[in-house]
């Protein structure tokens, strides 16, 4: 065991198997392999003390001289492997960070939402809150206390759609709410005056689906109710949302209407904020948002009706007030010329895209 060629065959086998290891963990099994506790030229080097004395010192320098050519190679190697690895590491950890990262589709606000919180915006800036009502109200909200008589035909069941009623046996059903106003009740009866609110939501008519028509719609109401407050106050809170929303300088206009909780009521039309009533002159382009009339429909209006106030306990003698509702969908189709409400709620993202989505 301890013959040179025995020795040299020890160095030999360990230097060969160090050079093959292609890995630290192999080269970790090789240096227990050939220079372990259990390894050839540790067993060789513990058969010295068993020589004759004359013999110990050649077989020690033999000995010893392999181990210690094993182990500068082991370390040779494990310096060359470590050195590996970290490149290794370097490439494949390596972020490449010119790589794009927003692939996802980010989700986006609707044009109808945008145009809701657009037009609640105008009328918080002016002091006005937030009010809300149920989607599905009662029958007495949404018409007796807004001064519709029992008969009025908006209560027939081609108009509104009832979830409860319209049974004589029940004495008030239960509606989808048509509008926003019944919010206008629900608001004078639990907040102090002077009162100043702005109800967006969601509401509903048994209408057919058509280009103008959707079964479900939002609208936005405005109601206040103060001492002293005019049609002129009414005037100018119309006056501030148009110029918000569809641009400064476009003119008002007021023309009678009727509506039972309002007296007395006008519809309101704004002046075409596309040819600003140029499609109008004889000879000029026609204007498609306007239909050349050079004014477009956008809300119902009025002043408060003394009955609606005398509902909710209010005295008529000392406070007034105004009020009126507008289409949002509507709003949206005259702000960007779209021409069927359907577009509004199909889904399609290139319809919101086109009208500028915002997170
Ligand atoms: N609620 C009415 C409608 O849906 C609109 C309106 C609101 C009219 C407020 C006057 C005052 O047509």
């Amino acid at each position: 065991m301890l013959a040179p060629e025995e020795v040299q065959r020890m160095q030999a086998d360990a230097l060969a198997a160090i050079a093959a290891a292609t890995g630290l963990d192999a080269l970790k099994a090789v240096r227990l392999a050939h220079a372990g506790d259990r390894a050839p030229i540790t067993l060789a080097n513990a058969e010295i003390g068993a020589l004759p004395p004359a013999a110990r010192a050649d077989a020690g320098k033999r000995v010893g001289t392999a181990r210690a050519a094993i182990r500068e190679a082991l370390a040779a190697r494990q310096v060359e492997l470590e050195a590996e690895r970290d490149q290794r590491v370097l490439i494949e950890e390596a972020v490449d960070v010119t790589l794009p990262w927003d692939r996802g589709l980010e989700g986006a606000r609707h044009p109808v939402t945008i145009m809701s919180e657009r037009l609640a915006d105008v009328f918080v800036d002016m002091g006005y809150e937030v009010a809300e009502g149920p989607e599905v109200e009662a029958e007495w909200y949404n018409f007796d206390a807004l001064n519709f008589p029992p008969d009025h035909p908006a209560r027939e069941t081609q108009d509104t759609i009832f979830v409860e009623g319209p049974d004589p046996a029940v004495r008030s059903g239960v509606v989808l709410r048509t509008h926003t106003s019944p919010v206008q009740i629900r608001s004078l009866l639990t907040r102090p005056l002077p009162l100043y609110v702005v109800s967006p939501g969601k509401c509903f008519r048994s209408d057919a689906l058509d280009a103008t028509h959707s079964p479900v719609f939002h609208q936005i109401e405005c109601l206040a109710v103060d001492e002293g407050l005019t049609m002129a106050d009414l005037r100018g809170a119309i006056n501030a949302f148009v110029e918000a929303v569809f641009g400064e300088g476009l003119q008002t206009r007021l023309r009678p209407d009727f509506f039972p909780f309002t007296e007395p009521s006008a519809d309101v039309s704004m002046q075409c904020h596309v040819c600003r009533a140029e499609s109008t002159k004889p000879g000029a382009d026609p204007c498609r948002v306007c239909r050349s009339q050079g004014w477009v429909e956008i809300a119902g209006c009025g002043m408060v009706n003394p009955r609606v106030l005398v509902a909710c306990g209010i005295d008529p003698d000392r406070y007034s007030g105004f009020a009126f509702g507008l289409g949002i969908e509507r709003s949206v189709m005259i702000r960007h010329g779209v021409a069927d409400i359907r577009d509004t709620f199909d889904g399609d993202v290139r319809f919101s895209r086109a009208l500028g989505m915002e997170a």
